[in-house]
């Protein structure tokens, strides 16, 4: 599975995201590439925000390694799933993809985790909620190696 994580900025929630897929496939020896983006270009080339470094490491995870950068067209060729954290990435992301093949490839992540409820991350840039963003990210990558194993 080739699996790329979507948020606006791409310093909070994407890379959290691809954090703790990362951490779970290792755990599993799964052979699994994942990447994260935004759909904004606003922090292109930073790293992520430091409170998601925080959360990241007490929870054993380092993502100080990640770099933002910007969602692009060739992205769904690349990948197999793409997984929005909300709805304005969706619609993003779908109005990006092009063709039905690129839409169908197109999820809101927490659909994984809480089918049928249609929740969001909620954006923590200001709200600064990082644990309950990460626990909801921890569950909902759980139920995605679980589908695709
Ligand atoms: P993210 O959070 O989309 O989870 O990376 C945000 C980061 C930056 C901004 C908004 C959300 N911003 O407005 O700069």
């Amino acid at each position: 599975m080739r699996i790329l994580m979507v948020c606006l900025g791409n310093i909070c929630r994407s890379p959290l995201a691809e954090g703790v897929l990362v951490e779970k496939i290792k755990e599993k020896g799964l052979d699994w590439e994942v990447d994260s983006a935004g759909t904004s270009s606003y922090h292109i080339g930073e790293r992520p925000d430091p409170r998601s470094i925080e959360t990241a490491e007490l929870n054993g995870i380092d993502i100080r390694g990640q770099r933002a950068r910007q969602v692009r067209k060739k992205d769904f060729v690349a990948f197999d799933l793409i997984y929005a954290m909300d709805r304005s990435n969706y619609n993003h992301l779908v109005a990006l993809a092009g063709d039905s093949e690129g839409v169908d490839k197109v999820k809101l992540i927490l659909d994984e985790g809480y089918p049928g409820e249609n929740r969001e991350v909620p954006d923590p840039y200001w709200n600064n909620r990082f644990d309950e963003v990460f626990n909801l990210l921890s569950h909902s990558c759980e139920q995605i190696i679980r589908k695709y194993t």
